[in-house]
């Protein structure tokens, strides 16, 4: 496909309303920012990752912000333990994830002088529970830096533009996926944009079932759009 043209559609899109649409992880990009207040902002925007990974934006909200005022740094989450972060978590599910977020950050605290790594490979290299997602989603957002996202959105939201017709969890498929997510952001100067964009239009937009076809700002690139002439009947869409 063309990147640029898609991406130049996508961010129109995401521009369209207003691009935080009440998220509160949601900051714009400030290259003023020294090492301390970049790493501040990657604490964020990992803690509201890794509490989006299982569950919809708007449960998540009050979770966020609860989470931020009893430890609005990396340190302060660090000194609390499991049964106060279990506390803040209940009701969210997947605990594990509250257990990650814990020992992260005090590994961070041990190892790191409480800064998360300023790139996606040291920070899946040295903090366990962060992969390649995570990893990609704090330096894209927090840091500005052109690294890419595969989640279940990405994945099939790319799955549909390529009309990719392949086992979803196979190598192959997922280093095509990989790939067509890296020629998104490669280059860009909104990279964190891009990306909230493509997890965005695949929750809302591009769905598993009955996807708004219609409504959809990348259609004109879409191939298994233009393999099913419109239809929206989600048989008819490859996943
Ligand atoms: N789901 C996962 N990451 C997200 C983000 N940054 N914004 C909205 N939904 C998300």
């Amino acid at each position: 496909a063309e990147p640029e043209a898609i991406r130049v559609a996508l961010l129109a899109w995401y521009d369209q309303v207003h691009t935080t649409r009440g998220m509160p992880w949601r900051k714009p990009y400030n290259p003023d920012f020294g090492p301390e207040e970049r790493a501040q902002r990657a604490y964020e925007v990992w803690v509201s990752e890794i509490m989006l990974q299982q569950t919809q934006v708007a449960t998540v909200i009050p979770y966020y912000n609860k989470w931020m005022k009893k430890f609005p740094t990396i340190r302060d989450l660090a000194a609390s333990d499991i049964e106060t972060v279990n506390g803040l978590w209940k009701g969210l599910g997947y605990y594990s994830r509250a257990a990650r977020l814990l020992s992260g950050a005090q590994k961070v605290v041990k190892d790191l002088r409480g800064r998360l790594p300023d790139n996606a490979k040291d920070m899946e290299a040295k903090i366990p529970g962060i992969g390649r997602y995570s990893a990609g989603a704090i330096c894209s957002i927090a840091y500005n830096q052109c690294v890419p996202v595969l989640d279940g959105n990405v994945h099939r939201l790319l799955s549909r533009v390529l009309a990719l017709h392949a086992p979803p969890k196979v190598k192959q498929t997922l280093d095509i996926l990989w790939n067509a997510a890296t020629a998104m952001v490669e280059g860009t100067h909104r990279p964190g944009d891009i990306n909230q964009a493509m997890i965005e239009l695949g929750s809302t937009v591009c769905k598993v079932r009955e996807p708004a076809c219609e409504t959809c700002p990348i259609r004109p690139w879409c191939q298994a759009y233009a393999v099913s002439r419109g239809s929206t009947k989600a048989d008819e869409v490859p996943d």
